[in-house]
């Protein structure tokens, strides 16, 4: 029997019992709505104060008020880029700076609002993931409303300048937002000492359940509502309150960047370090991608000259293995991440891509796992490649075989 080694967690994360523990109650007894006017409603009207001063903590925003609760991550960006385009705060101004390598709840929220008749600018990142800065002050000026750039990628881990970033976006009169949605739980985030105005989050990808996130919003930046209805989240994103879930996201967050965040990090890092080095010196002609210095603790990620990504998949998932792949063919193109190519990757290249990403609850165990069943199917591939001959790929014929 084979084992199961999660190395997803980029993706979604299991949800802890401490967090379990605190949600089961406002599923089952403490049912009330927060906004009823009797005692019952009060429960959980408290229980969503006490986690919107949670989030507020693990953030260090000045205030409660600041945290505004949302459906997730995709929401909290969408909420802060429409919602701030649109809304007084803009005065006006119609461009926004982004970078090319955004999740697309960035990326085609940007889009939608080009359509509208706003401008935007993506910028250009360099082969470690870098945003450019030089460009970043070359094309800021003083109609530019907005720079939302992500704290750290989740295909690549490289964490971004937010200081430098948001220091410029001052500089001009904008505003700074920062989608931290890998970020959060993962690395140290002080939204008042890193200069960030609005920053999106999600509770799954710190141990919290699904579906639930939030915005955290300076006090007097005004935002256009992205739901409108019975005035819930200062009439922002209105609907009957998620309280179990705003609960669990208040657990997760203290547990994630309370006081043992350093020691987490850098048992998940240990672990990344020797799977990153196990891979590199089994695997020939492997490129690691990201940046080796600032990324995310636990994201491994590689590519595998003469590997389709999506073949590694299934085969790592037959050994029992969880991992994903920029190897876009299931999303309906048949061109790899827009992250990988942004990068600068040879399209024929980016196609054996793989992102092992790693949490607190994997073992040494499962790095050795990982590193025996990549090497043997990332081989066993191989040998069956057209694009593989005597031993070593040959990309001529990668590359005829991608123009087709
Ligand atoms: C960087 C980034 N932003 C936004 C999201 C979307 O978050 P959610 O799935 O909670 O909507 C994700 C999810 O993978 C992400 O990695």
């Amino acid at each position: 029997m084979s084992r199961f080694v999660y190395a997803d967690n980029a993706a979604t994360t299991p949800m802890s019992k401490t967090v379990y523990n605190a949600m089961q109650p406002f599923l089952t007894e403490n049912y009330g709505n927060p906004s009823s006017l009797y005692r019952f409603g009060n429960k959980s009207r408290q229980a969503m104060q006490n986690a919107r001063k949670q989030v507020a903590t693990a953030l260090n925003a000045a205030d409660p008020s600041e945290i505004i609760f949302t459906g997730g991550g995709s929401q909290a960006d969408n909420l802060a880029i429409t919602g701030f385009m649109k809304g007084l705060s803009a005065k006006g101004r119609t461009h926004i700076i982004t970078s090319r390598i955004e999740h697309h709840a960035v990326l085609y929220t940007c889009q939608a609002l080009e359509k509208e008749g706003f401008t935007v600018t993506y910028l250009n990142v360099d082969n470690l993931g870098r945003v450019d800065l030089e460009q970043l002050k070359s094309v800021i000026s003083d109609n530019t409303a907005l720079v939302t750039i992500m704290a750290a990628n989740n295909e690549i881990g490289t964490i971004q300048p937010i200081r430098e970033i948001a220091e410029i976006a001052h500089a001009h009169g904008a505003v700074f937002h920062t989608d931290a949605v890998q970020a959060v739980g993962h690395m140290h985030i002080d939204v008042q000492e890193m200069g960030i105005d609005m920053l999106s989050l999600s509770a799954h990808k710190f141990r919290g359940p699904k579906g639930i996130g939030a915005l955290y919003c300076r006090k007097g930046i005004a935002l256009k509502p992205l739901v409108y209805g019975g005035g819930q989240e200062k009439g922002l994103c209105s609907g009957t309150e998620n309280v179990a879930g705003m609960v669990g996201l208040g657990q997760a967050i203290t547990d994630a960047c309370g006081a043992n965040l350093d020691e987490k990090m850098s048992y998940v890092k240990s672990l990344t370090d020797k799977l990153v080095k196990g891979i590199m010196e089994n695997v020939p002609y492997t490129h690691f991608t990201g940046d080796p210095e600032n990324r995310l603790p636990g994201t491994a990620s590689f590519v595998f000259e003469a590997i389709e990504g999506e073949g590694l998949i299934l085969r790592l998932d037959f050994a029992g293995i969880c991992g994903s792949t920029g190897s876009a063919c299931s999303t309906g193109s048949l061109d790899p991440s827009h992250v990988l190519m942004s990068i600068g990757l040879p399209h024929e290249i980016a196609h054996g891509s793989l992102r092992l990403t790693l949490g607190e609850q994997n073992t040494e165990e499962d790095v050795d796992y990982l590193i025996e069943k990549v090497t043997e199917v990332v081989a066993s591939l191989r040998e069956m490649s057209p694009v593989w001959e005597d031993g070593k790929p040959n990309l001529t014929a990668a590359s005829e075989l991608h123009s087709h």
